[in-house]
């Protein structure tokens, strides 16, 4: 089977998942979007307004923040495949450590189909969750924001690079500017490593 199918046949299963509570308030799904085969996942924490009515991610006021990120560092959002640590709304815009291990085998089976070489891990809840999964020591995101993490497992090797979410900076708008300077470095290691574009 291809990435496309089996992406698409567990879209299908998430889109009646009911694994925790949150399915009574989810209005679309927002499973992911991106080519299949995509060399760069971005996974932030979990939808919001916007997005649960489109059923897509980072379409909201973040979502317009990511895109500048985003240039900032060369990379087109295209070709990117980015999707959420948890896929139904967060009307809170938090999420509890019961929803996060409901959501996240749609996670780990999105990561396996992909295969991507590099994971932007987007916030504390995106950034702990890969880091541990791979066995390292979750920091606070001022230590460990814009590092480089190789990993592997049987099945997987790639990096992962925690970075603020850009909602931080809309709460915080004096993050605005550090947020920036990551992307652009983030941009400058794309580069080295052949992932730019
Ligand atoms: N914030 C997220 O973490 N994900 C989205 O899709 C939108 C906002």
């Amino acid at each position: 089977m291809t990435r496309e199918i089996l992406l698409e046949n567990l879209r299908r299963e998430a889109e009646g998942c009911r694994r925790c509570a949150l399915w009574k308030t989810r209005n679309r799904l927002v499973f992911g979007e991106g080519p299949a085969d995509a060399k760069i996942m971005l996974i932030g924490l979990g939808p919001g307004k916007r997005e649960n009515l489109q059923g897509r991610p980072f379409v909201g006021a973040a979502g317009k923040f990511l895109d500048q990120l985003l240039a900032e560092a060369g990379l087109n959002r295209g070709r990117i495949y980015i999707t959420n640590v948890v896929k139904c709304f967060l009307p809170e815009n938090k999420a509890s450590e019961e929803q996060v291990e409901a959501c996240t085998p749609y996670l780990n089976q999105q990561v396996e189909i992909i295969q991507p070489k590099l994971i932007i891990a987007l916030g504390n809840v995106a950034a702990c969750y890969l880091l541990e999964k791979f066995g390292l020591r979750c920091e606070a995101m001022e230590r460990v924001h814009g590092r480089v993490y190789e990993v592997s497992s049987l099945t997987l090797s790639l990096r992962i690079v925690p970075m603020y979410h850009p909602a931080s900076a809309l709460r915080s708008p004096g993050l605005r500017g550090e947020l920036m300077k990551d992307w652009r470095e983030l941009g400058k290691t794309l580069k080295d490593l052949g992932l730019a574009g």
